[in-house]
C-alpha cells in the first residue's frame, strides 16, 4: 500500500499498473485503434481550453454533489463499463463496484464483465448501471434486462460504437487473448511478473460471467477479444432496437458512444434519459473528435432534454472542471480506475477516485466555485495560440 500511496495522480497509477501487468493486460487497457490519434486527442484536447478563475469569493465549504440520471452523487464523475476486469486483478469487478460505493458514485458494469450482474448487485452501498452489447442472441439481452431488474440496477445502459471491433494493434503486437495464454510472445512477460502469474493460478476465474452460460464462444478453447466481438456482436442494430430496449426498461436509459448533435437528438428523441457522449476512449472509430471538443454543441442542443456526460480522457480533476463548465451533467472515467485496479485491487481504485477528488475539490475552490452548479462557460475560454 506504500506503493500506492507514492502514486500522486493517475500517471503515477499508471506507471504502476505498467510494472504490475504482463504486457498483453497492460496495453490492452492503455492502447487505441489505429494511429492512437483520438485516444491521445482525448486528452491533449483539455488543453486547448483554459480555466478563468475568479477570486475574493467565500469558497468556505467545498460541495461535490452532483444529480445525475435523477439520483444524486457524491461526485460529479463515476466509472465507466470495461470488459473483463479479472484481466488486471483478481479482485476484479467487485474492487472497481466496492470503490465507487465507497466514493458515493456510480459504478457500470460491462456485459463482458468477469462478475456476474447478481454478484456485483450485492455490493453493500452499490449504485450500479449496467451496459449492454447487443448481441446476436437477442433472447440474451432480454435476460439481461430481467436481471438488472430483479437484482435492483439503477440505469441501463446501451453502447452503440462497438458493432465490430475497432482496429487495436498493441494486442495484436502482445497477443492479448482471452483468457490468458501462456504462449511464446507473451511467456516473458508473464515470467516477470510473479505476482500477477501466481494469482492468476489461485483464482482462475477468467469468465464472461453475464454470457457464458449462452454464447459457449470463449469455452473450451482460447479466442482474441477481436474474434469474440465480431462473432457475437450483432451489426444490424439500428435506432428502433435501442428505441425498443428503451421501452423494456423502466428505469433511466443511457446511449453510450454517441458524439454528433444529430445522434444526440434522436437518443433524447427515444426517451433516453443520459448519453455518455464517448469515443470508447479511442478504442474504436480513430479519427473522431475528442470527446470535450464535442460537448458544449450536444449540450446546447439537447442538455436540457438529457443528461450530457462526458467520457474520455479525463486524467485530472481540472479535466472534469472543464467539461462541467462546458455543459456536461457529469463524467465518466474507464483507464483511470483500470490503471488504481491494476496497481492494486480495491484499494488502488480508491486511490484513483481519491486522487480525482482532492484535485477536484482544490481546483474547484481555485477557481472559486462552491458547488458543482455554480460552473458554467465564464469559467472556459478557448486558448489562444
Ligand atoms: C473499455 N470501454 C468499454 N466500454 C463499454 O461500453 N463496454 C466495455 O465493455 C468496455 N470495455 C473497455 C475495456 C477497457 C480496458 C477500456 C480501457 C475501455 C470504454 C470505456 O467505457 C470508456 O468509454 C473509456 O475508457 C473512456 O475513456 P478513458 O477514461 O479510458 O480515457
Ligand atoms: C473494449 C471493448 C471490449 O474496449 O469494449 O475492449
Amino acid at each position: 500500500m506504500k506503493q500506492l500511496s507514492r502514486c500522486h495522480n493517475i500517471g503515477d497509477l499508471r506507471r504502476r499498473a505498467r510494472k504490475m501487468l504482463p504486457a498483453p493486460m497492460f496495453h490492452y487497457i492503455d492502447g487505441g485503434s489505429d494511429d492512437e490519434w483520438t485516444l491521445r486527442r482525448n486528452t491533449a484536447a483539455f488543453d486547448d481550453y483554459e480555466l478563468q478563475p475568479g477570486y475574493l469569493v467565500d469558497i468556505g465549504t467545498i460541495d461535490l454533489k452532483t444529480d445525475v440520471l435523477g439520483i444524486e452523487l457524491d461526485l460529479p464523475f463515476f466509472l465507466s463499463p470495461t470488459g473483463m476486469s479479472r484481466l488486471f486483478h483478481h479482485e476484479k469487478e467487485y474492487a472497481a463496484a466496492r470503490a465507487a460505493a465507497h466514493y458515493g458514485t456510480l459504478y457500470t458494469l460491462s456485459a463482458i464483465a468477469t462478475t456476474s450482474i447478481e454478484d456485483i448487485a450485492a455490493v453493500p452501498g452499490l449504485r450500479g448501471m449496467f451496459q449492454i452489447y447487443i448481441l446476436r442472441d437477442r433472447e440474451l439481452t432480454r435476460e439481461f434486462v430481467q436481471r438488472c431488474r430483479a437484482s435492483g440496477y439503477h440505469a441501463l445502459c446501451l453502447t452503440v460504437d462497438t458493432p465490430l471491433a475497432g482496429n487495436r494493434e498493441r494486442d495484436l503486437v502482445t497477443g492479448m487473448t482471452m483468457p490468458p495464454r501462456f504462449g511464446l510472445k507473451s511467456f516473458w512477460s508473464f515470467a516477470t511478473h510473479p505476482y500477477w502469474a501466481m494469482n492468476l493460478a489461485l483464482h482462475p476465474d477468467f469468465r464472461l460471467a453475464n454470457v457464458a452460460h449462452r454464447v459457449d464462444a470463449l469455452d473450451g478453447r482460447v479466442m482474441g477479444l477481436v474474434e469474440y466481438v465480431n462473432s457475437q456482436f450483432d451489426r444490424t442494430v439500428t435506432w428502433r432496437d435501442a428505441e425498443w430496449l428503451a421501452q423494456q426498461w423502466d428505469g433511466p436509459f443511457v446511449i453510450k458512444g454517441l458524439q454528433t448533435v444529430a445522434d444526440a437528438k434522436r437518443a433524447a428523441d427515444i426517451g433516453a434519459a443520459g448519453i455518455m457522449v464517448s469515443n470508447h476512449g479511442g478504442r474504436q472509430l480513430d479519427a473522431v473528435s475528442a470527446t470535450i471538443d464535442c460537448i458544449p454543441a450536444i449540450a446546447d442542443a439537447v442538455g436540457d432534454r438529457l443528461d450530457v456526460i462526458c467520457d474520455g480522457g479525463i486524467r485530472r480533476g481540472t479535466h472534469i472542471i472543464k467539461a462541467l463548465a462546458m455543459g456536461a451533467k457529469a463524467c465518466s472515467i474507464g483507464r483511470p480506475y483500470l490503471y488504481g485496479l491494476a496497481a492494486g485491487g480495491q484499494a488502488g481504485v480508491e486511490r484513483a477516485l481519491y486522487l480525482l477528488k482532492a484535485e477536484l475539490e482544490r481546483s474547484l475552490a481555485l477557481l472559486g466555485c462552491r458547488r458543482i452548479d455554480e460552473l458554467n462557460r465564464s469559467h472556459v475560454s478557448t486558448r489562444i495560440r
